[in-house]
């Protein structure tokens, strides 16, 4: 398989490089402003410049493609929506276009933010989102987007995603603050009124790469089975730290003023790829013992 990341120094794209070279597929990448470390070819690409995304399928031929590249920056899309319009729809629909027209396999990634947040229960891939902020709307637009475009492709929406950065080595995201803190010995202010299931990047790259083995295609929801506060998430973080957990305090999301609303419960129902992979997706517990060394 000759697999082409785009964001391959990414969170996820860097994760989605390394299961790929474990599997012993040939792996290619885009980046944008920095250049990661892999010895794999490597080519700078905008999203904004998108329909020269075929010269880019011209150079590396590749068989699949997985795009984890997005304006990920959720204030800045609501103080950009041009842009983040761009980046999130109109560049993913035509990159889909794209690959179909050459009989390559297009994935896309997108999030649990294109729900609104009201529901109790986990939103499951038949819940109708309705996204409460820029982003969200933007990166559904990009799910319709794609779903629109030539061909089938593979939709992967996942939540507040952490995890070792494959490039540079280091813990990446919500932990890595929290570890951090825990180190000094700082109290950890934590939101208790926000629930999220987190999404380990190197997890969802295997499930991202398993589905492709299977020949899935349609919208998954990938994430881990907890569904959790931030308060509750450095909870485990300092269960395998044997930190003092008197230093997490509790927080709201009231405390925080952010151009943009996130929704107060966006966990995801992850049973459509349990049952297509025929295994259970891990607890965050078992994410965090999985990486412990580099965690730590
Ligand atoms: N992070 C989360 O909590 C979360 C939750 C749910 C879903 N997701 C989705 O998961 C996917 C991967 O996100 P991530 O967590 O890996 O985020 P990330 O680490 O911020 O990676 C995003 C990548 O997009 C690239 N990018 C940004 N602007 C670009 C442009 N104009 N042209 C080309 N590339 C550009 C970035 O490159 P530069 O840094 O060089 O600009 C970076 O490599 C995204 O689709 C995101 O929407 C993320």
């Amino acid at each position: 398989m000759r697999l082409l990341v785009v964001g391959a120094n990414g969170l996820l794209g860097s994760n989605v490089v390394h299961v790929g070279q474990q599997h012993g597929w040939s792996v290619m990448g885009t980046y944008h402003s920095t250049r990661p470390e892999f010895e794999i070819p490597l080519t700078q690409f905008d999203l904004v410049e998108y329909d020269t995304f075929d010269g880019v399928l011209e150079t590396h031929a590749p068989d699949l493609v997985v795009n984890c590249a997005a304006m990920t920056d959720v204030d800045g899309c609501e103080t950009n929506p041009e842009r983040a319009n761009v980046l999130n729809r109109d560049a993913p629909g035509a990159m889909a276009a794209q690959c179909a027209a050459r009989d390559v396999e297009f994935v896309h990634v997108s999030t649990d933010y294109v729900f609104d947040g009201t529901a109790r229960d986990p939103y499951g891939e038949k819940e109708l989102p309705n996204p409460i902020q820029v982003y969200g709307d933007s990166k559904q637009a990009g799910e319709r987007a794609v779903q629109e475009a030539d061909g089938d492709h593979l939709t992967a929406r996942l939540s507040f995603v952490w995890g070792v950065h494959r490039s540079s080595g280091e813990l990446t995201g919500f932990p890595a603050w929290v570890n951090d803190q825990l180190g000094s010995g700082d109290p950890v202010p934590l939101f208790t009124d926000q629930w999220v299931t987190p999404t380990r990047a190197g997890q969802a790259a295997t499930t991202l790469l398993d589905l492709v083995d299977a020949d899935v295609t349609g919208l998954y929801h990938v994430a881990c089975r907890s569904c959790v506060t931030p308060y509750a998430f450095g909870e485990v973080l300092a269960d395998q730290h044997g930190a003092d957990t008197a230093l997490l305090k509790e927080g709201s999301t009231d405390d925080v003023d952010r151009d943009a609303t996130r929704p107060t419960y966006s966990c995801l129902d992850v049973d459509a790829v349990e049952s297509q992979l025929g295994r259970p997706q891990p607890t965050l517990t078992e994410d965090v013992e999985e990486i412990w060394d580099a965690v730590r």
